[in-house]
């Protein structure tokens, strides 16, 4: 007899899922508003199909947008492939790194596959399910088992506002989609300052945000680009910490500070 045992395949989750699917469905009761519009040949077929266009461009819009994005980018916008694989953290001898609002790990156990010379991966989240499904500490701890980096990652709850380490602590830091998620630049602020704080003097942060003034946010987002901070907002609330800018890098849409303490 041939027993089947089916390999247990990581899962990283489908971002912003119930939020697509919900456009999805206002969008889509738009284009019955508006297909409508066309057969009613009076006042309200055209109030009708005004409106229908109007909750197509709102909803239908970035729903397509983000699912397109879901399909094409997500996965393939990461820091470690952008900064390429060596660029600080195989340098060090034993390099401590934090990514904050590390999810399911799609970005902390790809950093945590590249480090060649010893060192630890830590991960913090709140693990909030809004952005992505199945969003929990027990994914990523068994995500990082999967992936065969467990020895080498502690994933845990914390807040970038409150991390839970001490001054002076790690290399590196990758921060990437999460500082939009803390509400108001106060929220923002502290958690950079947080940042600044459990970092070494010359260790590197990973800052990466959506930037809304990019055709590619706009073109995947239509109006709601404007939920997110253009490239200057992020730059100059950077810098009041503290950080030195060493690069800045468009990757369809995010923007990749590399700041250094
Ligand atoms: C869009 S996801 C990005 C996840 C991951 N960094 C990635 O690139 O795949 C945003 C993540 O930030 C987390 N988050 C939101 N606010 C946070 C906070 N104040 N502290 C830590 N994590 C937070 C959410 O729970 C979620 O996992």
């Amino acid at each position: 007899m041939v027993i089947n045992i089916k390999e247990e395949k990581p899962k990283y989750g489908w971002y912003v899922r119930d939020l697509m699917l919900y456009f999805f469905l206002l969008g889509f009761t738009g284009l019955i508003l508006f297909i409508s519009g066309f057969y009613i040949r009076n006042i309200i077929g055209i109030i009708l199909g005004v409106i229908g266009f109007l909750i197509i461009l709102i909803f239908l819009w970035p729903a397509i947008g983000l699912s397109t994005m879901q399909i094409a980018l997500i996965n393939k916008i990461n820091t470690i492939d952008v900064i390429g694989k060596d660029f600080v953290i195989n340098k060090l001898e034993n390099p401590l790194i934090l990514d904050i609002g590390c999810g399911t790990g799609r970005a902390a156990i790809k950093i945590a596959k590249e480090l060649k010379n010893g060192g630890h991966l830590y991960g913090i989240d709140i693990y909030e399910k809004m952005a992505i499904s199945g969003n929990s500490l027990y994914t990523v701890q068994n995500n990082a088992k999967i992936e065969g980096v467990e020895e080498k990652t502690t994933f845990l709850y914390g807040s970038a506002t409150k991390i839970p380490f001490e001054d002076d602590y790690f290399d590196m830091i990758n921060i990437s989609s999460v500082l939009h998620e803390i509400h108001n630049s106060e929220g923002k602020e502290k958690a950079l300052k947080e940042i600044y704080r459990v970092l070494k003097k010359g260790g590197y942060a990973y800052i990466s945000e959506w930037n809304r003034n990019s055709w590619q946010l706009i073109s995947t987002l239509g109006i709601f680009c404007f939920v997110f901070k253009n490239k200057n907002y992020w730059q100059i609330l950077i810098e009041k910490t503290g950080f030195k800018t060493i690069s800045y890098q468009n990757q369809s849409g995010f923007g990749l500070f590399i700041v250094k303490k």
